[in-house]
């Protein structure tokens, strides 16, 4: 009897430990000495943060915040609960911000200092704290030109009768609005408690309330922990409308039902995600769509995207942007970039993912047109970069230079087709297997580039032999030769009727009633640049692209029409959309032609009326480009 209670109970026993050694494989547990060593390896060195974490690191933050509106100030405590190496030092990232007093643990007021500011990452904060110390309480009040927040006068909104306001943490932001250690590589949960006017509804990066209370003081809580450039607010008179079980859609009043048409298909692209790599773990995924001041197509903060309105076409022909920041969702929130060398670790997992996701719901010949435009604009950007730059690596070297120098095709395409090519070497079965166990074994973890390449030497390339030259996409400039090729029959289409159509004049073709977004911009981009003003007016009286509701059409017609000099006849609707979108996806393109071709008078004009609609995140950007 002993005997057999003992074979039994050590074949349980080995049971146990085979499963919790699979288990635990990944994430490596880890103590507290080597997860303030991992801060120490060089590779992990963020060079766009102050912060110490091998000495002492963020772990949960409780918020306590009041909003300003006239002013435009958010006035607050940020509390820490923290993570001490024995330290006598603990340092913060800020940026335009005043720190009135530095509390530790419940009540004892402690000696801080602001570091000189550094034009691309603010100030450190520099905390004296004790090396028993396990809360730190900041009290700060923000500037009204935080960087990251946008607070816009109601004649900025949908409705123009109230207020709105937004963040923007990524890449390095989110420490103009909260003394953070705003590096990728650290995550931390968040409660919050937001005061705003009782007209308005706050929602954020977290479990979010769907209607407003009568008191205006709102409690937020994100139990799963995240680095902090994807801690985000947006307040304003926000409805909510539903579009399935776990999604819906915050949005002005007047712009809740056309949103909700748009983004209908969202919960089925949350279903095909979970389909092809496993579980999405943040519960409730929601959209708000923004003001078009909005300097980006979408933001995946978690639980919540932010969204531009300009995705809202009215025929639901850009919703892969709502599949690109749901992907993030595994990509980028969940396995995380260490550091902003390791963007595209990021972006071109998202890339790949969201054309997978598009491809599950619309088929291949979809996801095959959005590839080769994404191509398209892989190989415009290698062409603008230059073919031998190094910033034309997947691995940047960003030290020293602004983070958002990293935000190139290089990232998101090059990303996406080195995995495409990975893809097309194994097959999709095998290669499922794998991201879907990357994404599992690395949840809530950050990774570097060399990281990554350990493992993916380990459970793809020896493992299945094969002969990708890793160094050449990786650390090696341009486009490698064994880029995979996409085709479409669509495209090729089009690609004809230019050449024997178009090219000799024949501007009416018969099936292009039916064409979808994409073969439009296809053939927009693909039409002779220096077509001459008789064509294009023509072009523009048969298929009246500048009074297209699509941005996206709009965009690719005002550039071509600003480079082949159409443009004078179509001033004021380039006028009124540069005004009234702050895209910068947009707005670069359009300034820049306008630029190229001669006209700053022209460009200075707009940007003098347009530049106070604009987020920061594009002023910095266009202030550069047009030397204001
Ligand atoms: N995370 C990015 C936006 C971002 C990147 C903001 C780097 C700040 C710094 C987001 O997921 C994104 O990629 N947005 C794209 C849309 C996408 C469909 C390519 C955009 O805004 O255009
Ligand atoms: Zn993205």
């Amino acid at each position: 009897m002993i005997h057999i209670f003992n074979t039994a109970s050590k074949i349980i026993i080995s049971i146990l430990f085979a499963l919790l050694f699979t288990h635990c494989q990944y994430p490596i547990p880890m103590n507290n000495e080597s997860i303030f060593a991992q801060y120490a390896k060089p590779d992990r060195k963020d060079h766009h943060s102050f912060a110490n974490p091998s000495e002492a690191i963020t772990k949960h933050l409780d918020l306590d915040i009041k909003l300003d509106f006239e002013k435009k100030i958010l006035t607050g405590i940020a509390k820490y609960n923290i993570l001490n190496n024995n330290a006598t030092e603990m340092i913060f990232d800020t940026r335009s911000m005043t720190i009135d007093k530095v509390i530790l643990d419940d009540n004892d007021e402690t000696i801080f200092s602001l570091g000189a500011n550094n034009e691309l990452l603010g100030q450190p904060l520099k905390v004296t704290i004790k090396k028993t110390t396990t809360k730190v309480s900041i009290y700060y009040k923000t500037s009204p030109d935080a960087p990251a927040l946008q607070w816009l006068d109601p004649q900025q909104t949908a409705d123009k009768k109230h207020p709105f306001l937004f963040s923007q943490g990524q890449a390095i932001l989110t420490r103009s609005w909260i003394p953070c250690q705003d590096s990728p590589g650290i995550r931390i949960t968040y409660d919050a408690k937001v005061e705003v006017p009782k007209d308005l509804l706050p929602v954020m990066s977290a479990e979010n309330p769907f209607e407003k209370n009568d008191h205006g003081v709102y409690t937020f809580k994100m139990k799963q922990a995240i680095p902090p450039y994807l801690i985000a607010i947006a307040v304003g008179d926000l409805s909510f409308g539903s579009i399935g079980e776990q999604c819906g859609i915050y949005a002005e009043p007047s712009v809740l039902e056309s949103a909700v048409y748009e983004f209908a298909d969202t919960e089925k692209m949350l279903h095909a995600a979970e389909k092809l790599y496993g579980p999405y773990l943040w519960d409730r995924y929601d959209i708000i769509v923004l003001p078009p001041s909005f300097p980006f197509g979408g933001m995946e903060n978690p639980r919540l995207t932010f969204a531009t309105p300009t995705i809202i076409a009215g025929d639901r022909s850009l919703t892969s942007l709502v599949a690109h920041e749901l992907a993030h969702s595994w990509s980028g929130n969940l396995v995380t970039n260490a550091t902003w060398n390791d963007f595209w670790l990021n972006e071109g997992f998202t890339v790949y993912f969201e054309r997978r996701i598009m491809e599950a719901l619309y088929g291949a010949d979809y996801a095959n047109m959005l590839a080769m435009l994404g191509f398209q604009d892989l190989e415009a950007d290698v062409e603008h970069i230059g073919h031998s730059h190094a910033d034309t690596h997947l691995k940047l070297d960003l030290k020293g230079r602004d983070a958002d120098d990293g935000m190139t095709d290089i990232a998101y395409e090059k990303g996406a087709y080195f995995l495409m090519s990975l893809e097309a070497q194994i097959g999709r079965e095998k290669f499922d297997l794998f991201i879907k166990d990357y994404f599992s074994k690395h949840r809530f973890q950050t990774l570097t580039t060399d990281e990554f390449i350990v493992y993916l030497k380990e459970h793809l390339i020896e493992k299945y032999h094969l002969e990708t030259d890793i160094e050449a996409w990786i650390y090696g400039p341009g486009i490698p030769e064994d880029c995979p090729v996409v085709v479409s029959d669509k495209f090729s289409k089009i690609n004809n009727i230019i050449t024997n159509k178009i090219k000799k004049g024949q501007l009416k073709i018969d099936d292009a009633s039916v064409w979808t977004t994409h073969e439009w911009l296809h053939f927009i981009r693909h039409l002779p640049q220096d077509l001459n003003p008789e064509t294009m007016a023509e072009l523009e009286k048969i298929y009246g692209f500048s009074k297209s509701g699509n941005a996206e059409i709009l965009a690719a017609w005002f550039e071509l029409s600003i480079i082949n000099g159409h443009y004078v006849k179509i001033k004021s609707e380039i006028k009124s959309f540069l005004t009234q979108v702050g895209r910068r996806k947009f707005l670069t393109p359009l300034y820049t032609a306008l630029k190229e071709e001669g006209d700053m008078a022209f460009a200075k004009e707009i940007y003098t009326d347009a530049r106070e609609n604009y987020h920061a995140v594009s002023v910095q950007t266009m202030d550069k480009l047009l030397e204001i």
